[in-house]
C-alpha cells in the first residue's frame, strides 16, 4: 500500500500533485466561476464577514499562516492566526461577524475542537477545512470545505498541508468574487495559474534528487536554521517543525527580517541555514533583502542552502547548494517551496536510521487536550 515506496510519508510526498489537483477539482461552474457547494452557509453571512480567525494545531496552522496572506490581499478583511490552544483559553474578540477557519486534517485535535466549540459560543460562524469527512470538527461546526489529499498515513503531515492552503485559497477567492473585491477575470486568471501548480510540483519533485543527495550529507548536523520572508516565513516555520518530528534535530524558522534583531548570534562557522528565497519578479525589495540576509550569514561562516525561483542568478554567488523550483506568483509559491524542504526532513531522518512514518513521542492525531 506504499505503492514502492520506502514510507508513507516519502508516499505522501510524492501524492502531493494529486492532492492538491483533487482539492481544486470540481470547484467551478461552465462559466469559470467558484462554487464551493459544500460550504452550506449563508452568502448574506459570507458577505458581511469583517473578520477572519484561523485557528489550528501544528502544520494546520502554517497553513493558516500562508492564508493571511493570500485572503488579505485578495479580500481586504483582516485574518488573524492563533493556535486553538492559545485561542481557547483567552476571551477573543469575536462575533457573529466573524469567520473562524478551523483547519484540522484528522478533524479530530482536541485542542482545534475546543477551541470550535468556544467559537461558536461567543455567536462567530465556524467553517471547517477538514482532510477527514464525517469527524467531529465539521460536524460541529457551521460549514465545511472539504481537502481532497485523500488518507494521510505518516505521523507528519505533508500532501494536508498543501491542500489546507489550496483549500484556504479557494475560500479567500470565494470571498473575493462574493464581495467584489476582484473582477472575474483577475480570479479566472489565479485560478488558472493555480490549476497549473500541480504540474509543477511534480516539477520540483522530478528534481529531488539534489536535496537527498544534501540530506544524506548531512545526517550528523545538529542543528539546522531556516528563513523565510512574506509567504516564505511560514515555509520556513514548517521546514522546522518537519526536521524536528522526523530527524529530532534542532530547528528553528525565523522570519528573515528578524534576522538582526536577534538570530544572526547564532550564525557560526559551519551552521547550516536554509534560506527560502522570494521570487525577484515580485516585490523587488524582499528579493533584495532576503540575498542580504543570504550574503551577512555566509560571511559569518554560515552553509546556506537556498531555495530560490528559476533564473534567480542572484543567488548564486552567496549559496553553498541551490534548490531551484520553477515560477509562479508569490502567493501560490509555498505549494513549490516547501516540497524540497519536506523531502530534506524524510531522506535525512531516514539516513539517520529513523521511522519517518512513527516518529517518537508523536501522535497522528492528539485527542486530548
Ligand atoms: C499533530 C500532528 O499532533 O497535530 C501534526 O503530529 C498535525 O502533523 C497537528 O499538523 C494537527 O493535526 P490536525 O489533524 O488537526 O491537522
Amino acid at each position: 500500500e506504499k505503492g514502492g515506496f520506502a514510507s508513507f510519508m516519502d508516499k505522501e510526498i510524492h501524492d502531493q500533485p494529486h492532492a492538491v489537483a483533487d482539492t481544486l477539482l470540481g470547484r467551478t461552474d461552465a462559466a469559470g466561476r467558484l462554487v464551493l457547494d459544500d460550504l452550506r452557509i449563508d452568502e448574506s453571512v459570507l458577505r458581511s464577514v469583517d473578520k477572519i480567525v484561523v485557528i489550528a494545531c501544528g502544520t494546520a496552522a502554517y497553513a493558516g499562516h500562508v492564508a493571511k496572506y493570500a485572503i488579505e490581499h485578495w479580500c481586504r478583511i483582516p485574518v488573524e492566526v492563533e493556535l486553538a490552544h492559545e485561542f481557547r483559553y483567552r476571551d477573543p474578540v469575536v462575533g457573529p461577524r466573524t469567520l473562524v477557519v478551523a483547519i484540522s486534517q484528522s478533524g479530530e485535535t482536541m485542542d482545534t475542537l475546543m477551541a470550535v466549540r468556544h467559537a461558536r459560543e461567543q455567536g462567530a460562524k465556524v467553517l471547517a477545512i477538514c482532510n477527514t469527512h464525517g469527524s467531529t470538527i465539521p460536524r460541529e461546526s457551521d460549514a465545511v470545505l472539504y481537502t481532497h489529499a485523500g488518507p494521510e498515513i505518516a505521523v507528519a503531515s505533508t500532501k494536508a498541508f498543501l491542500s489546507q492552503i489550496t483549500a484556504t485559497y479557494l475560500l479567500g477567492l470565494y470571498l473575493a468574487q462574493l464581495r467584489g473585491n476582484k473582477f472575474p477575470d483577475e480570479i479566472r486568471d489565479i485560478l488558472e495559474q493555480l490549476r497549473q501548480m500541480p504540474d509543477k510540483i511534480q516539477q520540483v519533485l522530478d528534481r529531488a534528487d539534489h536535496v537527498r543527495a544534501t540530506a544524506r550529507d548531512m545526517a550528523g548536523t545538529s542543528s539546522v536554521l531556516f528563513l523565510g520572508r512574506h509567504v516564505g516565513f511560514p515555509v520556513a516555520l514548517e521546514g522546522a517543525l518537519k526536521l524536528k518530528e522526523l530527524a529530532y534535530i534542532h530547528a528553528e524558522g525565523f522570519a528573515a527580517g528578524e534576522l538582526k534583531h536577534g538570530p544572526i548570534a547564532l550564525i557560526e562557522e559551519g551552521q547550516a541555514v536554509f534560506v527560502v528565497v522570494p521570487s525577484p519578479r515580485g516585490r523587488d525589495s524582499l528579493h533584495s533583502k532576503v540575498i542580504s540576509n543570504i550574503q551577512e550569514i555566509r560571511a559569518r561562516g554560515a552553509r546556506t542552502l537556498v531555495i530560490a525561483e528559476d533564473g534567480d542568478d542572484d543567488v548564486l554567488p552567496y549559496a553553498d547548494e541551490v534548490f531551484f523550483v520553477p515560477q509562479c506568483p508569490t502567493l501560490l509559491s509555498p505549494l513549490l517551496a516547501t516540497v524540497p524542504l519536506q523531502v530534506f526532513a524524510c531522506e535525512l531522518a531516514t539516513a539517520r536510521g529513523l521511522d519517518v512514518d512513527q516518529p517518537r513521542n508523536l501522535a497522528k492525531s492528539v485527542t486530548v487536550e
